[in-house]
């Protein structure tokens, strides 16, 4: 596939991939120099693609191995591996579900969570809703040299959902339920397997505690670093245009979808995973 782009989209985080059609298959030299650019930036916008789930599930073939999403709700039935995000979906009291509201890294619940979430958009807003993505590594970076000798070997306890959470996710069916672990830790400073880079690694809707630390100054911790983590110049804000697929990595970001758009217009994406490995 010739004459594609790969452009920074801001100082720190994003680029922009042009002339590559991910109904094609792509060679091995594509493969690694998006590979890269996906280590380098953490995400990568795709412009001008309009994938049907199935097209989607094979193109993100090209980048790893398929993560089983763990609510089954909100799988395709024709093409179970794909999920989808919608803003028209209520929880069970009648109020509206805003998938992705508040800031996470996916699944970090998981033993292996996913190394990377892909977004297709299928239907948007006429403006607003745009994701927006805190850069881990930079955060990292920039906190005190105390604070880091204090991160030093600690472990947070994700679950499904915290019971800190200020968001709720929906309710995982009894199926769902029994294929996601109760707990796990991970490390609180992780190394990115690719780059070498460290991570804050955190997640405030999964994060309910620290390994071997008293509750109330674990919590505190916990929000000290996301109040560090959140600040604008860690941002980077994606402004979804029609037919964007965009891949981002989930050892490197936290995310959250904004909810700032008219709720009568429709905003519905497709949602795969890719698997990664055990958090170090
Ligand atoms: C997500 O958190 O996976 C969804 C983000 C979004 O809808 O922008």
């Amino acid at each position: 596939m010739m004459g594609h782009t790969i452009a920074p989209l801001s100082e720190h985080t994003g680029a922009e991939v042009r002339g590559i059609d991910l109904t094609e298959a792509l060679d091995s030299a594509v493969q690694a120099r998006l590979n890269c650019a996906f280590v380098e930036h953490s995400v990568l916008v795709f412009r001008d693609q309009h994938l049907m789930p199935h097209q989607l599930l094979k193109a993100v073939g090209f980048f790893g191995e398929v993560f089983p999403q763990h609510n089954s709700r909100f799988a395709l039935p024709e093409c179970p591996l794909v999920h989808y995000i919608s803003n028209q979906d209520f929880y069970p009291d009648g109020r509206r579900y805003i998938p992705g509201e508040g800031y996470h890294t996916d699944h970090s619940n998981a033993a292996r969570p996913p190394k990377a979430t892909v977004l297709h958009a299928v239907h948007l807003p006429d403006r607003g809703g745009d994701t927006q993505y805190i850069n881990m590594h930079l955060a990292y970076d920039e906190l005190p040299r105390e604070t880091k000798l204090r991160l030093n070997g600690l472990k947070a306890i994700h679950v499904y959902q915290s019971r800190f959470s200020a968001r709720r996710l929906m309710e995982l069916s009894a199926e769902s339920r029994s294929r996601v672990p109760d707990a796990v830790a991970h490390p609180i400073v992780r190394t990115h397997p690719e780059s070498g880079r460290k991570a804050i690694y955190i997640n405030p809707i999964r994060t309910e505690g620290i390994v071997g630390m008293p509750q109330a100054e674990a919590l505190s911790l916990l929000a000290d670093l996301v109040e560090h983590a959140t600040q604008p110049r860690y941002q980077y804000h994606h402004q979804w245009r029609p037919g964007d697929l965009v891949m981002w990595d989930n050892r490197s970001l936290l995310h959250k979808a904004n909810g700032d758009y008219d709720m009568n217009q429709l905003r519905y994406l497709y949602r795969i995973m890719l698997q990664g490995d055990v958090p170090f």
